[in-house]
């Protein structure tokens, strides 16, 4: 059975290392998952693939959603949340996450964590599609870096492990039941089985199935690729949001100009200088996101040229003062954006389809939990509400820790797991290929699709499809291996949604059908393999 895994490998040949809890990733929902396991009592290790702080979460620019400021309510961030996601959201799940939220927050708080804060209490500040100010900020426009580093204080203090350099290769799971992972320690080059009582997913997004993007490089979907191999369930792929102003430059986009920007005046203009997006939405420039970067992409071909942030009638100082990383950025490019406006297009940015949970970060394989990006709660719908992800992180994570806590915590005689039957995969130009996936992405499932190209990319992955009975010779080849398996997904769900809906834009279903208000789920039959 091709393509449950994708490394040759026999358990009974490997060290085992036996971990109560295994937590994959170390963004929001990894450590602070770990952290509030730890503070249970409970044994947990992090394993990471690359350095602590290499994640989406540090990168986070804008801030936090949660509803505390006087004039909000949990009531009127549902409302907001379930607008923005166009009809597909769980009404429960955000139930949960918006009353769950303010919280989950005050606890990162109490971690540590330093919002900006005004003699009446926390600053808030509005994003896109909010109709209160509730968006809890950081050090100006670095809030995810903040976050990041109080979860990492405390994580450390508890002398939680974090394994860094620590590649997830596969999941080990047999009839249905996960007992671990198998991990390539990449300092050493060595295979480790970990067995876990329970192993929780929290290893981010797959931006980088695009070339042009703001998430990390190690955002491959790697989560999704081995849950989704080990038998759990995937949905809502098709919706991925595409950030609307991404700073354009001639090699491509990847720094993200916050939408922060806008919540505090930044109007969007054409290369004719017009404000345009009153044209397109009735709250313009704080539209929900899917609006703006369609309008934007509208604006380039008409003008075939950039749009322009500009932000040149606010006062210099605050400014700068507000937002020190994208000022100080701009600046190293020679831009003051003070005095100029700033040359922004879309690129991908958020993927709100993952693999499937319940409101208790359960997944379809038992003692398997997913929480943050890799995750889908049902949250977002077809379009996350700003700064809504970092909260989903900490509120789903938290719920995990609660489940865990409530059930007895045995271990499971675990068998032995192996996989033979993978070939050598030849002369793979594994860079190439994963240049050309992100080619064949950005061209045909970018923010607007058209049914040609999405049909050529459905044989573009087909092509690569013998690649499932190769193995994967290194973490290189691996990351291209995940990117292929949710790539092929993502095309196959967009080319099955008839509709046009949130993220996901079809010119030839250019409307949303009530007969599409259903979600798209994918899942492979469970894996039977232990070792013989
Ligand atoms: C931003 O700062 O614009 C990003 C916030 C988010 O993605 O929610």
């Amino acid at each position: 059975m091709p393509g449950f895994f994708i490394v040759n490998f026999d358990t009974r040949q490997l060290p085992w290392e036996s971990v109560d809890h295994l937590v994959i990733g170390s963004g929001i929902a990894g450590l602070y998952t770990a952290y509030l396991l730890s503070r249970s009592g409970r044994g947990v290790v992090v394993v990471t693939k690359k350095m602590v702080g290499n994640t989406a979460t540090e990168r986070a620019q804008g801030g936090i959603a949660a509803a505390i400021g006087t004039s909000d309510s949990p009531l009127l961030h549902l409302q907001d949340t379930l607008r923005a996601g166009a009809g597909l959201c769980d009404p429960e799940a955000v139930r949960i996450l918006v009353t769950e939220g303010p919280d989950r927050v005050r606890d990162l708080v109490g971690m540590g964590t330093c919002f900006a804060r005004t003699d009446a209490g926390f600053a808030l500040v509005r994003e896109g599609a909010h109709r209160q100010r509730r968006i809890l900020y950081a050090g100006g426009d670095a809030t995810g870096a903040e976050i990041q580093r109080a979860l990492c204080h405390q994580v450390r203090r508890l002398n939680i492990p974090i394994l860094e350099n620590h590649f997830v290769v596969d999941l080990l799971v047999h009839h249905g039941q996960c007992y671990g992972a198998l991990v390539l320690d990449e300092t050493t080059g060595r295979l480790v089985a970990f067995r876990s009582k329970a192993v929780i997913l929290a290893s981010g997004g797959a931006g980088q199935l695009f070339r042009q993007t703001t998430n990390p490089l190690v955002a491959t979907g790697d989560g999704i690729a081995l849950a989704y191999r080990a038998g759990a369930a995937v949905t809502d792929l098709e919706f991925v949001q595409f950030h609307p102003t991404v700073l354009a430059l001639p090699e491509g986009c990847t720094f993200l100009i916050s939408e922060a920007v806008r919540g505090e005046g930044g109007v969007l203009r054409n290369a004719a200088g017009e404000a345009f997006m009153a044209r397109y939405h009735p709250d313009a420039e704080l539209a929900p996101r899917d609006v703006v970067t369609r309008a934007i992409l509208t604006e380039m071909k008409a003008t075939a040229a950039h749009v322009f942030l500009d932000v040149t009638h606010l006062p210099a100082d605050s400014l700068r003062r507000r937002f020190p990383t994208i000022a100080q950025t701009c600046a190293g490019l020679g831009l003051d954006i003070a005095r100029e406006w700033i040359p922004v297009a879309p690129a991908a940015h958020y993927m709100m389809g993952g693999v499937q949970t319940n409101v208790h970060g359960e997944t379809a394989v038992a003692d398997l939990y997913a929480c943050g990006e890799v995750a889908c709660v049902g949250v977002h719908g077809a379009n996350r509400l700003a700064s809504n992800s970092l909260l989903d992180g900490l509120v789903f994570g938290g719920r995990i820790v609660e489940r865990i806590l409530a059930r007895p915590a045995g271990w499971r005689a675990g068998p032995e797991f192996a996989c033979s039957e993978l070939r050598a995969a030849g002369r793979v130009d594994y860079v190439g290929l994963r240049t050309a996936l992100q080619d064949q992405m950005d061209a045909h499932l970018g923010p607007i699709r058209e049914p040609s190209g999405l049909e050529q990319s459905l044989r573009f992955f087909e092509r690569y499809d013998y690649l499932q009975r190769c193995a994967a010779p290194d973490p290189e080849a691996m990351e291209v291996h995940n990117l292929l398996q949710v790539g092929a997904l993502v095309t196959e769900a967009a080319l099955a949604r008839r509709e046009s809906r949130g993220g996901h834009y079809r010119t030839d279903y250019p409307e949303p059908r009530e007969c599409w208000r259903k979600h798209l789920i994918f899942q492979r039959a469970s894996r039977n393999e232990p070792a013989d």
